[in-house]
């Protein structure tokens, strides 16, 4: 690429955009569907400890390899490796294309759901789901927030995607803060916690229950397909990273829990707990708009758009950090200015989602191969790449961290307590995900 890498303009800002990317759909919409499906406070527990143990040590490497290669994942292995391992950069592009071309479908559904939370919810909102969420509307909206998206990244990194999430961050945490506490005051939400809070083991010993949770740490954390590994790319040797990685997950894991403690007791406290499905969209897009419909008047019109507010926000940042792994793998690549490699490929992955925008059972399936297969593999394969590939990552880990002990154990994880667990889960959920794309292809 020409001229110098672009570099984040300070420390708290490049925090704020990797908590962004962190922090998103995941937190609120997979994090609460997955909880409620398997076992409450059990399916938490078991999400924490794959978080810390296998999330939390892929997300310091793929910091300190982006550090390291100074460039993004297309050339980050090349630079650190040796060429066998380019495929890997190649892989995690095309995971970030196809992650964002469904995730820009679903926050479109968001900003239309705050508008009409504006307006206030209907009784017959959960009977309308399914028509609001596929087909051409769904499209145009999913078209304005991809325009968002391609905007903040043409910005560039401290000028636009920075200076977002600068701003977006705090909104965020105000919103998400607010609506827990208000939550709280609800009478009858106390069974939401309890729902919540109470740990049902007998539902989280299964692999099936194990693939999810780990999906999930990657997917929240955004590991296993190199956008932290793109963001550390723009980072100079004085950040601390191990420390840096604790915070961002720490921030994550908070908001998600937080995320619990907003939808649980909302819906609980309505009396709707029988209506919190399994589906991928139970929860959050037709229990809850039923929730703010019941609670109806100004108060119900508030909440609802300072819900679905929080989610627009939470998509925003998550979604400008995955265009960002394609348009930096570009200007790496071809030399695109970057105005010019955001539109373009902004606009490619925007039409990419179209068969997810037209039809929720091939957003289910794409999203299951992006977490099953791109995100579980490509944590596995960077796993091996710096436990076994890269040349002395600790040394690499070390720079601006030198008094920090942990390092051993981060490369004894890296080398085979992630791996285990990833071949573990990954024998579960290859032959499920082949499953249900055969099922979609012979079902239409
Ligand atoms: N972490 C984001 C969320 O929880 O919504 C989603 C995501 C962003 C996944 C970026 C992967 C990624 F690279």
């Amino acid at each position: 690429m020409s001229g110098e890498r672009e570099r984040w303009s300070s420390r708290p800002g490049f925090i704020l955009a990797a908590v962004g990317s962190a922090v998103g759909l995941g937190n609120m919409w997979r994090f609460s569907y997955l909880t409620a499906e398997h076992g409450g406070a059990a399916f938490v527990a078991l999400y924490l400890v794959l978080t810390l143990l296998v999330g939390l040590p892929l997300l310091l490497a793929e910091l300190v390899l982006g550090r390291t290669a100074q460039s993004s994942p297309i050339r980050a292995f090349l630079r650190s490796g040796s060429k066998a391992w380019r495929p890997l950069g190649v892989l995690y592009v095309i995971s970030g294309c196809t992650i964002l071309s469904y995730y820009g479908v679903i926050a479109g559904w968001t900003v239309r759901y705050a508008g009409i939370a504006l307006l206030g919810f209907d009784a017959e909102i959960a009977d309308r789901f399914e028509d609001m969420a596929q087909g051409g509307d769904a499209f145009g909206f999913h078209l304005v927030f991809m325009a968002l998206t391609i905007w903040i990244v043409a910005g560039g990194v401290s000028g636009g995607i920075e200076r977002a999430a600068t701003l977006l961050m705090p909104i965020l945490a105000l919103l998400i803060c607010g609506l827990a506490l208000y939550a709280a005051t609800l009478e009858g939400g106390s069974a939401g916690y309890d729902y919540y809070l109470r740990a049902d083991f007998s539902e989280v010993l299964s692999r099936g229950v194990l693939t999810q949770a780990a999906g999930q740490a990657f997917f929240s954390l955004s590991v296993g397909m190199g956008a932290m590994l793109t963001f550390g790319s723009y980072l100079g040797r004085d950040h601390h990273l191990p420390k840096e990685s604790g915070l961002i997950a720490a921030a994550d894991i908070g908001v998600a829990f937080l995320a619990g403690l907003v939808v649980f007791p909302l819906i609980f406290a309505l009396g709707l707990s029988d209506k919190v499905t399994g589906s991928t969209v139970g929860a959050l897009f037709i229990t809850l708009p039923q929730t703010f419909a019941e609670m109806g008047g100004v108060v119900g019109r508030v909440v609802g758009f300072l819900f679905f507010a929080a989610l627009v926000v939470g998509a925003l940042t998550s979604a400008i950090s995955l265009l960002e792994v394609v348009v930096s793998s570009v200007i790496d690549l071809f030399d695109w200015s970057r105005t010019r490699a955001a539109w373009v490929m902004g606009c490619l992955i925007t039409l990419l989602g179209v068969p997810s925008a037209w039809s929720l059972g091939v957003l289910d399936v794409v999203d299951q191969v992006a977490n099953n297969l791109f995100l579980l593999g490509g944590g596995l394969l960077l796993s091996i790449f710096v436990g076994w590939v890269m040349r002395d990552p600790e040394a690499e880990a070390r720079v601006g961290a030198e008094r920090f002990s942990g390092f051993g154990l981060w490369r004894v994880s890296l080398r085979f307590l992630v791996p285990v667990v990833l071949v573990f889960v990954l024998y579960d959920a290859v032959p499920k995900t082949l499953r249900a794309i055969a099922e979609l292809v012979s079902g239409g």
